[in-house]
């Protein structure tokens, strides 16, 4: 599959801006951790499971990542991608659970995307570019800010990757500053 193909499917189950941007987002993150792990090789794969991650989520809010797989047999994905991407949704919707490190990443970064984005909006800057491990680890420990964005799950994955949380909020806000693809 190449990116095109991907963003294309993507684009027949979603239309709300807000979830082709969190796609995005979660793509480009993905992207930088493939590089930053020694995946070069598989930069687009990460990059592809980032994007197509929550592809039942805007019309199967109710069977998320069940209804996924169904969508993705029927386009003839390969079980890995079908894989990786329904993982995250362990302990919530499916049973599959994080293996590969990539799966790791994707568990760890899905929800932190979204407390990361809303700290930087609160910013003068309305950016990532300036903003400091601190002033998300303190939005982080304020349970009514961002309220969506499960910190259980956060902390979840870096535990999952052996990673102390201060460390994969740094990696994270560095992924995101590489920007997103169009
Ligand atoms: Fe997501």
């Amino acid at each position: 599959m190449t990116r095109k193909e991907a963003l294309k499917l993507l684009m027949q189950y979603n239309q709300e801006d807000f979830h082709l941007k969190h796609a995005k987002t979660v793509e480009g993150v993905m992207r930088y951790f493939a590089k930053e792990l020694g995946y070069g090789d598989e930069v687009e794969f990460w990059g592809q499971v980032g994007l197509l991650h929550d592809l039942d989520y805007e019309q199967f809010p109710e069977e998320h990542c069940v209804k996924s797989q169904e969508l993705m047999r029927q386009h003839g994905l390969e079980e890995r991608m079908i894989r990786a991407t329904a993982s995250h949704s362990y302990g919530i919707c499916v049973d599959i659970k994080p293996e590969h490190e990539m799966e790791k990443v994707l568990f760890a970064v899905d929800e932190l995307t979204g407390l990361i984005g809303a700290v930087a909006l609160m910013r003068p800057s309305k950016s990532v570019d300036d903003l400091e491990v601190k002033s998300v680890k303190k939005k982080f420990k304020t349970p009514s800010f961002a309220a969506g964005c499960s910190r259980d799950v956060i902390q979840q994955g870096a535990d999952m990757l052996g990673w102390e949380l201060d460390d994969l909020i740094g990696r994270t806000i560095l992924a995101m500053r590489e920007g997103t693809l169009d």
